[in-house]
């Protein structure tokens, strides 16, 4: 199993890639970034814990070197400036992701490829990647709000001295402003968290979780070590042909009545990438917050399809 990270050389693809090898699941890591130096770098840094991580060959290459990978995470962009919102990265973001897209084209990779999308604003890139490439749309997922979610339930557990592991909640939406927090199902360890939490206590770490983002990149320039994590759980579910059940943003085709937008359901992460998008019970608050990330998504769809 052959991942190549392009943006290897990034904080998060080489945080990414250092999740990859300490779980020692995948057999071939290769990283790309025009930044080819910080990219032999990571590379060679990683390669010195071989030894004690696993059998694994890690190495940087190039955009040929990409071809025959099963699985490929862009991790490349340009990062979010505090204050700046994810969707405000667009313009910068777009014209770097479809020059990507156009090098991948012409090194001809695999037909059955999995794309893994991380780069922001996520879920149009998602879209993007699909339309731009003509990919088949359940081979390209998007991070979507995996991050998200892992901070909600991190921060929940923390507030409440629970154990993160056993807190079961989702973000779903969009990986920005209209992201919803899904409290209709939040449970830890079968308890109902609106039982734990107060609303204002709710309120408060679904803010402090939407907030987290801008949080990291003020306190040490953006975010690594949760994203590489998220990143290898989806990496990881396709891989081992896992089937988890994780909120990747896909191409939507009906669910809540939301058509054509990438955004995050939960969904059925396999070895093919996209193996169902679910559409449980939810709160009327929570599917107007999926709509108004539908909505949102495809105004920017709309205005980035002009240029
Ligand atoms: N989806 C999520 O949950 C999530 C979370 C955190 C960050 N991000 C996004 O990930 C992206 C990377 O963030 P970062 O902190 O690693 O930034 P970074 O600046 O550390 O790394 C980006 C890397 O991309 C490389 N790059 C730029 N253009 C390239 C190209 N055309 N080909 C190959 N490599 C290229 C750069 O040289 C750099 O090494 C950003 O868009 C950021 O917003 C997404």
């Amino acid at each position: 199993m052959k991942v190549s990270i392009i943006g290897g050389g990034g904080r998060v693809g080489s945080n990414a890639a250092y999740a990859l090898q300490c779980a020692g699941l995948v057999n071939e890591i290769a990283l790309v970034d025009a930044n080819v130096d910080v990219a032999a770098g990571e590379a060679l840094d990683l390669l010195h814990g071989s030894s004690l991580a696993g059998d694994q060959r890690i190495y940087a290459t190039d955009n040929k070197g990409v071809a025959d990978s099963d699985i490929i995470c862009i991790t490349a962009g340009l990062r979010r400036k505090p204050d700046e919102s994810r969707l405000d990265l667009i313009n910068r973001n777009v014209t770097l992701y479809k020059g990507i897209l156009d090098s991948l084209r012409s090194v001809n990779v695999r037909k059955d490829a999995v794309f893994v999308v991380v780069s922001n604003p996520v879920d149009i890139l998602t879209r993007l990647n699909i339309e731009y490439l003509s990919w088949p749309e359940k081979q390209v997922l998007g991070l979507g709000t995996v991050l998200d979610t892992t901070r909600f339930r991190s921060l929940i557990a923390a507030a409440r001295g629970l154990p993160p592991t056993q807190v079961d909640a989702l973000i779903l939406g969009e990986h920005g402003d209209t992201m919803t927090p899904i409290w209709s199902s939040a449970t830890a360890a079968g308890m109902a968290l609106t039982k734990l939490l107060t609303p204002p206590q709710q309120a408060d770490i679904f803010s402090r979780t939407q907030k987290s983002g801008a949080e990291v990149i003020r306190l040490k320039g953006g975010a690594g070590y949760a994203v590489g994590l998220s990143i290898a759980r989806v990496i990881h579910s396709i891989a081992l042909d896992q089937k988890l059940i994780l909120p990747v943003s896909s191409r939507i085709n009906g669910a809540y009545g939301i058509r054509k937008v990438c955004l995050s359901l939960p969904t059925v992460v396999g070895r093919h990438g996209v193996e169902g998008v679910l559409e449980p019970e939810l709160w009327p608050k929570e599917i107007a917050g999926l709509t108004a990330s539908a909505r949102t998504l495809e105004e920017t769809w709309t205005k980035i399809s002009g240029r």
